[in-house]
């Protein structure tokens, strides 16, 4: 949790850490100004001895800057002022978390007299605050030993020479970082913690104060639907699954046509019969991130009260290898009624989503549907971990996705599909059954979201993610560090703000 206040001057006496903006060619704003003045020249002399010229994006940090009560100083390049846009406040924001998460209890930045940016001053100033508050998560839940000098401090952002108009953008801003911080937080959790049921309670606990309608569907239910594709997954895990519906409807009526969400939620990704290699499994504790992207998505616009009427569903097991377990050539009945010939165990995911997909097409009558899943390593082969993989039926559909992605930074790239009988949708072709799991390792992804495709309804616009590369980064980056990403929360609120809200 970070808070965030307004301050109409700088405190120059005041704050454990102080921000200020510096433009290209050097040229400081008038919070840098004042900062100049009371250091005596210590701020031009140091960003002469640094080198530091107000290159976008670069940072300099001044420890016990002269004159001034903060204990340390930070400068930020803006760069070029006109081409300075809410996505640079937000990197700004997250590379100062970074650096003061464990150091500093507060920052105060100071926008005074900043004009002539790519955004109003107000909007600059909200996205920073919201790059503090993405970047300054994490998960200490497991770490008993920290030292005093480990733990994180850093609780409040003070924007200064910032109306109070700014307010409500902050305020929003907030809510979506809690949806993303929430994805992070499932998606970190390991596979002994987070597996179906524990996650349905998780997300319960967060989602029913917020107005979200949750609706679960256990294994006896599911077994009535004829959810056989799903549970044909689960049944080798001593862990039931569940089917998860979040509902939140903004609209004030009932029947509104909704956009759904469906997401992966394998808890624990062994590969089942067809085992996974020992090095790395440990990873496919992240194997539901699209859940988490969907239960967060949730969470984020429950939470700001969006306009709109969404559904998220969940479909959640473990998969794991067992005398129960189901075998490569099993031959499974969907809830759709069409045969699938399982030929690899660990081709799992699209069995667990086809059942999701009817179930919320049967339920719900969306006219959108939007699937997030770890579908395949070969995507990751793609398109590593800086772009998800998007299959559509829709170019209208990809086109608003693609700019909502570029708007919050969750970044999509489209990938072929083929239409039904089309040559990508033949390799899943079966010889005994309506279709088998697995396409041959060629084209990977891409089998994996025609065989998805199968179960879409006519006229459905839908979309398919595969974010098994984005969810997860090898590397920090500006809003988050080694590890979950969050991916897809923020992309879908930009999506429904922008295309969804009545
Ligand atoms: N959960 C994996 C995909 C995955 C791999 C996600 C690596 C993140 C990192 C998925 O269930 C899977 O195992 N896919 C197989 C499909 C294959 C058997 C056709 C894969 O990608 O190897
Ligand atoms: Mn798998
Ligand atoms: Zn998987």
């Amino acid at each position: 949790m970070t808070d965030v206040s307004f301050a109409a001057e700088q405190d120059l006496s005041g704050s454990a850490a102080l921000l200020v903006f510096v433009g290209e060619g050097g040229e400081l704003t008038a919070g840098a100004k004042a900062v100049e003045k009371a250091s005596d020249g210590q701020l031009g002399r140091a960003m002469k001895a640094a080198g530091f010229t107000g290159k976008k994006g670069k940072l300099l940090e001044i420890l016990a800057p002269a004159g001034l009560g903060a204990a340390r100083l930070l400068v930020a390049g803006l760069g070029e002022g006109a081409k300075a846009d809410a996505r640079l406040f937000e990197d700004i924001g997250g590379e100062v978390a970074a650096k003061l998460q464990t150091v500093e209890k507060q920052v105060a930045a100071d926008f005074s007299g900043i004009a002539d940016l790519a955004v109003a001053t107000d909007v600059a100033a909200a996205h920073f605050a919201h790059g503090v508050e993405l970047r300054n998560w994490r998960l200490d839940t497991y770490r008993t030993k920290l030292k005093d000098e480990q733990k994180p401090k850093l609780a409040k952002v003070t924007l200064v020479g910032v109306g109070k108009s700014a307010k409500p953008l902050v305020e929003r801003l907030h809510k979506v970082a809690e949806g993303v911080a929430f994805a992070k937080e499932l998606i970190t959790e390991p596979g002994n913690i987070i597996y179906p049921e524990s996650f349905v309670e998780r997300v319960r606990e967060k989602v029913e104060p917020l107005g979200i309608k949750v609706t679960v569907l256990d294994e006896k239910k599911l077994k009535k639907l004829g959810a056989g594709s799903m549970l044909g997954v689960g049944q080798g895990s001593v862990r039931p699954p569940r089917l998860l519906a979040l509902e939140w409807n903004g609209t004030g009526d009932e029947d509104a046509t909704p956009l759904a969400l469906v997401g992966k939620g394998v808890t624990f990704d062994t590969g089942g019969i067809s085992l996974k290699p020992g090095p790395g499994m440990e990873d496919m504790k992240w194997d539901m991130g699209g859940a988490g992207a969907v239960a967060g998505t949730m969470v984020a616009l429950a939470g700001r009260k969006a306009k709109a009427r969404v559904i998220g569903v969940c479909g959640l097991v473990e998969n794991m290898p067992d005398g129960n377990a189901q075998r490569p050539g099993d031959i499974v009945t969907s809830m759709s009624g069409q045969t699938i010939e399982v030929l690899n165990t660990d081709a799992e995911g699209r069995l667990v989503l086809n059942d999701c997909l009817t179930w919320t097409q049967r339920t719900y009558k969306p006219k959108v549907i939007l699937d997030f899943a770890t579908l395949t390593g070969a995507i990751i082969i793609s398109l590593a971990h800086y772009y998800a993989g998007v299959f559509s039926n829709s170019d209208s559909l990809w086109n608003k996705l693609d700019e909502a992605g570029k708007s919050v930074n969750d970044l999509v790239w489209r990938q072929p599909l083929s239409e039904p009988g089309g040559h990508y949708d033949q390799m899943i072709d079966s010889t005994i059954a309506d279709m088998k799991n697995i396409g041959g390792r060629e084209g990977g992804s891409i089998t994996a979201a025609q065989f998805l495709q199968r179960y879409v309804d006519e006229g459905v616009e839908w979309a398919h993610v595969d974010i098994a590369g984005a969810v997860w980064r090898p590397k920090a980056a500006p809003l988050y560090d080694k590890g979950a990403t969050g991916f897809g929360v923020r992309l879908v609120d930009a999506l429904v703000a922008k295309h969804f809200e009545s």
